[in-house]
């Protein structure tokens, strides 16, 4: 059995509808915090089970019979991650997985100014002294966070932001699918690796592409940091998450997502999606670029 655990989250779910295309629903199992929400698998026959990474009995009942656990990183910037990653990692360990595959972020190391960085590393570590098979797939950024970075480009045709640097935007679609490869075997893959779009691209890259796209003029303006934060901040965006999209921009303009890796298109046998894509879906259905 597969358990997939944060599978009422996008990247998650969508991996376990990878599973399902390819395996018995019979042969999957899903890890939750909320068994309700993830009612719609446990109606096509995968295995639905409470699992939350602050309580270690769920989780090793979650795992029983699991030959490899997709283990989600967990999502709340004020939460203890790596003590959390390390229950889970106890868990796996406990009830004879085989492999686990972890959620990491591209360039995850301990000294990274983006600070959810060093929960992935630290987990990294962890998964390494657990004596288990690990493969850490260290996603690129998801290209869907350009929703809230860019800001509302198609209204007012500027794209406002802090100085950036080469980014290697990956959609999550596209990390979910290569998720579900990996896990069937269909090309095994060890340890560390990156996952990314081809190219990495700057806003300057992106207003350039966004002009061609919608024939307009589309200007990239920099702005100073600390004016930044504090525009988000007074336009609602909560103020830890305002300071963690600060930090993306600081490690961006030090070349800290930068990194290109083809294995993302070998295992999905296509080149994965690009932010042109994105935007041209953004473009239309008009979503606002806003948070
Ligand atoms: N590469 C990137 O750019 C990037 C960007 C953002 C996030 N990430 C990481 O990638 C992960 C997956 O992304 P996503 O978009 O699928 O996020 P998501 O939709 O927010 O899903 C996260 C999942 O993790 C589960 N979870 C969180 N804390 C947990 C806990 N303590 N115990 C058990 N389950 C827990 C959530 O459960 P509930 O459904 O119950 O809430 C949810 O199902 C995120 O969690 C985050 O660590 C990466």
């Amino acid at each position: 059995m597969i358990v997939i655990t944060g599978a009422t989250g996008a990247l998650g779910g969508a991996t376990v509808e990878h599973l399902l295309k390819c395996l018995s629903a019979d042969q999957i199992g899903v890890s939750v915090r909320d068994v309700a929400k993830a009612q719609q698998f446990a109606d096509r026959g995968v295995r639905v089970r409470r699992g939350s990474y602050d309580d270690p009995a769920a989780l090793r009942d979650s795992f029983e019979g699991a030959e490899q656990i997709l283990l989600v990183s967990q999502n709340d910037p004020g939460g203890d991650g790596i003590s959390l990653h390390r229950n889970a990692i106890e868990a796996a360990v406990a009830e004879g997985t085989q492999r686990i595959l972890y959620t990491s972020h591209q360039n995850a190391r301990g000294d990274s100014p983006f600070a959810p960085s060093h929960e992935h590393a630290a987990t990294e570590a962890l998964l390494a002294e657990s004596g288990v098979a690990w493969t850490s797939l260290r996603n690129g950024f998801y290209a869907h966070s350009l929703d809230w970075l860019l800001g509302p480009w198609q209204q007012t045709g500027v794209i406002t932001a802090p100085a950036d640097g080469p980014v290697s935007w990956t959609d999550r679609a596209d990390a979910a699918e290569a998720a579900a490869i990996i896990l069937t075997g269909q090309h095994p893959v060890d340890g560390p690796v990156t996952l990314t779009a081809r190219r990495a691209v700057t806003f300057d890259d992106i207003a350039t592409t966004a002009a061609e796209l919608t024939g307009r003029d589309i200007t990239r303006v920099v702005i100073d940091d600390e004016q930044w934060l504090a525009d988000r901040i007074a336009a609602g965006t909560p103020e830890q998450m305002a300071h963690l999209l600060l930090w993306f921009f600081h490690a961006a303009r030090h070349g800290h997502f930068s990194e290109t890796d083809p294995l993302l298109a070998e295992l999905l046998h296509r080149e994965p999606r690009t932010v042109a894509d994105l935007l041209t879906d953004r473009i239309n259905t008009r979503v606002p670029n806003t948070m």
